[in-house]
């Protein structure tokens, strides 16, 4: 069995793994390691490693399916990369609020992963908190007040907050869905606080104003310092992450900053048309 040594992060979230080869074939302990500890801490960070499309897509897949084979279908065959500098580069500029993708998804991705392939410093840092932890600690009176409330999640047009240099995305037929505030994990059924400030537009049933509230002092809970961890990106770095049990964000990018390219997989993806796909506008004055 491949030896892996496993380091904390933090307290409550993220391993980072040494000793693992991308390239060499996985013994069925390591896979089941591997899988209990992203079920677990939620964030694999691997550092100095070289990672082609397939592997990564392959890892990515592995992390979700147990038992089924590693194939990188369902993940897409071309290659994207959030970047400033390729000219179709994803969210190629501006900061990003905390977001889980896909949310207004019906089936959002499981698990993401970002690997750097060009990464000059000083490199935008990602943020990351833990919903699942968040609603673990919910005080009693919040979680009796949006215990079972239902929200509408959509892409692209949800204001709120500190929207200073945030992204805006512009899109014509935003998808959405309608979800429960106490989600429960599909894999590991765990109760996950499921709403963000990017893309949670409203708690059903309530005004407008009653709404708003119940998200500020939610978001005020989910959000607060020291549950954030941030990670520095190094070229070489591959993070692999929990999409819904975490959620994460993004210090300001600008396109004339270093180069900051990380390709990116994701599983499931949902299937969009062409209207539902974001375009960058600009950064929020
Ligand atoms: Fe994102």
């Amino acid at each position: 069995m491949t030896h892996l040594e496993v380091r904390e992060l933090s307290p409550e979230f993220g391993v980072e793994v040494l000793g693992f080869d991308p390239k060499a074939p996985l013994d069925d302990a390591t896979r089941e390691q591997l899988r209990d500890l992203f079920d677990t801490r939620r964030l694999l960070l691997f550092r100095d490693i070289d990672l082609s499309h397939e592997e990564q897509a392959r890892l990515c897949t592995m992390l979700i399916r147990k038992g089924e084979a590693e194939t990188i279908e369902a993940m897409g065959s071309r290659e994207s990369f959030i970047s400033n500098k390729l000219d179709d580069g994803i969210a190629p500029f501006g900061r990003l609020q905390f977001h889980g993708d896909t949310m207004w998804a019906d089936k959002p991705y499981q698990v993401l992963s970002l690997y750097g392939t060009d990464v000059q410093q000083p490199a935008a840092p990602t943020i990351f908190v833990d919903a699942v932890g968040a609603w673990k600690t919910l005080p009693e009176d919040l979680r009796r007040r949006a215990e079972g409330r239902e929200v509408l999640q959509t892409a692209g047009a949800v204001r709120r907050g500190n929207m200073s240099g945030v992204l805006l995305t512009e899109v014509e037929n935003p998808p959405s869905t309608v979800t429960r505030i106490n989600y429960t994990h599909p894999r590991t059924g765990e109760t996950v606080l499921h709403i963000c400030e990017q893309m949670t537009r409203n708690v059903l049933g309530m005004s407008d104003a009653e709404s708003e509230d119940l998200l500020t002092s939610l978001f005020a809970h989910l959000y607060q310092p020291e549950r954030q961890v941030g990670h520095d990106w190094r070229e070489g770095d591959l993070v692999v992450f929990d999409n819904i049990a975490l959620q994460h964000s993004r210090a300001r990018v600008s396109k004339e900053g270093p180069a900051r390219t990380l390709r990116k997989v994701a599983s499931p993806m949902p299937r969009l048309r062409p209207d539902q796909l974001p375009r960058w506008k600009a950064e929020a004055a």
